[in-house]
This record gives structure tokens, C-alpha cells and sequence, in this order.
């Protein structure tokens, strides 16, 4: 569910019409939905009521403050993995009591940083992140909350690229060596051993693996107990697919929380979960405009002024984005490949896409670009980073203006000798 939608043939985010925002700031442009953002944020939470779950936002999927801000007020936490992503988080309002830092290459730098910053919890993702981690508390007379991020040995995910779960994934330690970290943060004074994390995968379209990643935390929750110790957390981790064309729905969020209450029945324990693409995806658009059709024998080729470098999820996952046309067309579709204008084979959008007949100077919209957008964009071919836009019922702000070359080339310099 989303608030895009054509409202007498004109394509609008909640009620603004988004061929007014490309006339405003210029194409390509990201355009996110608060309506959306907050509702996905809801459901997701309620799903799991009257269970109170840490819905700890993935800044990956959408590192913009203002839409970390919207999630914020909501009541969100926020799953980051650098410390850029703690500062965005706390710029936004996002308390550090809801903020959980994750990812296998913490540096010193930023184990402090989030020692000091008092976060939710450090998932440690190795023996030898506990250790640099059990010193920087030390040396800061701190006491860390830790979860230790358990490999279950279970993938899954759209592709491989995003699958973190199995056993030769970089993620995690096996179930055993968890145990045996759990117990020597325990041992340590400046460890507080919290839970287990767990994250196998994104765009998850099937509960199977998640459930059977979830029973694993179960027993390792079972044997530390049993073992005297106390295990007070358990995150999750996010993955939850959501729908990018005409496929089967993904589970939705009440069915998955379902599974979650079957597999922790009984067992008495706070849940956080990190999802990032199920909050974000359907909540942005990029805007892009047809800079013009290129003909060719086997079909004809749509040149948009949005490439690769602003979009790259099909260039390097193969991932399918919907393009609608900013004003409807009814009709017979025509067979297009859609190109970006980067010079790489790579930059191809879609190819044999059926798409209402367009022409040079046309926008369009690519659907689900809300996750893992404007976020993994670059500056490749010396463009622009293309400005953000948040709407909000008739109101539409930019939120992230366009960085311009002027600015990339502000941080350049030549070296004497070539002066
Ligand atoms: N938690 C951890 C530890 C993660 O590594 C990730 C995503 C998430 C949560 C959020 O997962 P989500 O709910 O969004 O599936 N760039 C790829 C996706 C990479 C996901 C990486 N980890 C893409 O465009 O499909």
C-alpha cells in the first residue's frame, strides 16, 4: 500500500502532482511519501501488538534526515552501520536508547563513538570485534551493551548479493562460537551481554528461512539460560520483501509478526527488529525524463535522463523497477529498453518493457526506489547527486538539494607539480 496513485490522468504522490515537483527541481529527482513512510511504519509495529517490538529503521535503505526524522517522530528507532549513520539518526531525533550499530567492520574509532553515545546495543559480528570492544569500554570506564550476531547458517534473499545468512557469508558466528562470545562478554565487567541478532538476507519473499533462522536464536536463547545466563534481547534483523511488480505479495507484516509470536511463544523476551526496505521501498519514486527515443531494429530504445549512477539496483542486481508515465496513457503498450545515459552496457534500466508510447520530454516515474536509492547513488560521468524531495498531503519540500559540480569539483585540487 502506497500514496502514488493518477488522479485525473496525472501521477501524484498524496496530493501533489509529481510532474509539478520535476517542474520545481529539475529531473532526475527522489520523491518520498510521509504518508506512506508512516503507515509502513504502523502496520509494522502494530503488527506485532499488544507485543511492544524496537522497530529500528535500516538507515541503509534511506539515510535521509528528514525522512529518518518522519520515521523518528513516529516513535522509531534506527539500525546503522557506520558512524555517519549514528550522527544521521541522532540528527534526525532518533534517541541513542533506540539506535542499534551493526556490520563487520566497526572501527575502534566507532566502537567509541557508540560506547560514548550510549546506543541500544553493539551487534558483534567476531571474536575479535568483542575484544577491540571489551578495551575501548574499558579505556572509556564505560559498560557497552552487547547482542552477538549469530550466522544460522540459513540464506535468503532476491539474490545473492543480499543474502547474508549461510555459513561462508562474512556475517555472524556459527551458533556455537555465539554461545562462547555470549559467555565471555559475560565474564568481562565492561560487557553487558543484552541478546542475539540475527539478519539473514533481504527482500525476503518467504517465511520459511527467516522462521527457521528465528528457532535457531530460540535454542541458543534456551541453552544460555539453562546455562545461568541472562539473555534479555533478541533482534531480529529485517529482509521482508515487498512487491516491485505484478508478483505474489510478499508475507505481510501481521504474518510475519504471526510466525515470530509462534516461534518465541513462552519464551520471555524483548524483540527489535531492523526493517528498511518494507518501510522505504514503496515510499519513494524517482523521477526521471525521456531525453529521447533512440530507434533500432529489434525495438526502440528510451533514453532517460536518470542512469546507473542515480538508480544502480538493476545494473547490479538485475532488480525490476516499474516505470509508470507522469501523465496516464490507456493504449496498446509498445516494447521498449529503457537506457540511462551513463556510458556503460550496464546502465540499462529494462529491456522489452511494454510501456505506453512515449515521447522525448516526457517523465516518468521508476516505482519502489524509496530503499537503496538515492542512497547507493554516485557522481559517476561527473553528474550531479539529483536533489530529495519529501511530500507531505499538498506540501512537497526538497530535502536534499542537488549537489552540484561546483561542489564535486570544490573538494579537487591540482598538485604543485601540475600547477
Ligand atoms: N539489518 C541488517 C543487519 C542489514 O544488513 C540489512 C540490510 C537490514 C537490516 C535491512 O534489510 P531490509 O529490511 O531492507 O531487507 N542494496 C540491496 C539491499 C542490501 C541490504 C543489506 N542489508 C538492494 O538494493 O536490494
Amino acid at each position: 500500500m502506497n500514496h502514488f496513485e493518477y488522479r485525473g490522468g496525472a501521477f501524484c504522490c498524496e496530493d501533489v502532482k509529481l510532474a509539478d515537483i520535476a517542474d520545481a527541481v529539475g529531473t532526475p529527482a527522489y520523491v518520498y511519501s510521509t504518508a506512506t513512510l508512516e503507515r509502513h511504519y504502523k502496520v509494522f509495529k502494530e503488527a506485532f501488538a499488544p507485543r511492544d517490538v524496537l522497530v529500528a529503521f535500516a538507515v541503509k535503505a534511506n539515510a535521509n534526515v528528514a525522512v529518518l526524522a518522519t520515521l523518528a517522530r513516529q516513535g522509531a528507532g534506527a539500525d546503522t552501520v557506520s558512524q555517519g549513520e549514528i550522527e544521521r539518526a541522532l540528527r534526525a531525533g532518533v534517541p541513542a536508547e533506540r539506535i542499534i550499530f551493526s556490520g563487520v567492520g566497526k572501527t575502534e574509532a566507532e566502537l567509541a563513538f557508540a560506547v560514548r553515545t550510549g546506543v541500544h546495543q553493539i551487534n558483534v559480528e567476531s571474536t575479535a570485534e568483542l575484544d577491540m570492544l571489551a578495551d575501548v569500554a574499558k579505556q572509556l570506564g564505560a559498560t557497552a551493551n552487547v547482542a552477538i550476531r549469530v550466522n544460522p547458517d540459513v540464506g535468503a534473499g532476491g539474490h545473492d548479493k543480499i543474502s547474508t545468512g549461510k555459513s561462508d557469508a562474512k556475517f555472524g558466528v556459527s551458533p556455537d562460537m555465539a554461545i562462547q562470545l555470549y559467555k565471555r562478554a559475560a565474564a568481562d565487567a565492561h560487557l553487558a551481554p543484552r541478546g542475539l541478532a540475527v539478519h539473514i538476507g533481504s527482500q525476503i519473499k518467504d517465511l520459511a528461512p527467516l522462521e527457521a533462522a528465528f528457532r535457531v536464536l530460540r535454542g541458543l536463547v534456551e541453552r544460555l539460560r539453562r546455562d545461568g545466563l541472562t539473555v534479555e534481547r533478541l533482534d531480529l534483523g529485517g529482509g521482508l520483501g515487498v512487491p516491485y511488480f505484478n508478483e505474489p505479495d510478499p508475507p505481510a507484516p501481521a504474518e510475519y509478526a504471526a510466525m515470530v509470536n509462534r516461534v518465541l511463544e513462552g519464551l520471555d523476551i524483548s524483540i527489535a527488529c531492523e526493517p528498511g526496505r518494507m518501510i522505504a521501498g514503496n515510499a519513494g519514486v524517482l523521477l526521471s525524463r525521456v531525453i529521447r527515443i533512440q530507434e533500432r531494429a529489434a525495438r526502440p530504445i528510451i533514453v532517460l535522463d536518470a542512469g546507473m549512477n542515480d538508480l544502480i539496483r538493476p545494473a547490479i542486481y538485475d532488480a525490476y523497477h516499474g516505470i509508470k508515465p507522469l501523465v496516464e496513457r490507456k493504449g496498446p503498450g509498445v516494447d521498449y529498453d529503457v537506457v540511462g545515459p551513463i556510458c556503460e552496457t550496464g546502465d540499462t534500466f529494462a529491456r522489452k518493457r511494454s510501456l505506453p508510447p512515449l515521447e522525448a520530454g516526457d517523465l516518468v516515474a521508476f516505482m519502489t526506489a524509496g530503499a537503496y536509492g538515492a542512497v547507493m547513488a554516485s557522481t559517476y560521468n561527473a553528474r550531479d547527486l539529483v536533489p530529495e524531495v519529501l511530500v507531505a498531503g499538498d506540501k512537497f519540500q526538497i530535502v536534499r538539494r542537488r549537489w552540484t559540480l561546483e561542489e564535486q569539483l570544490a573538494l579537487e585540487s591540482l598538485p604543485d607539480w601540475l600547477r
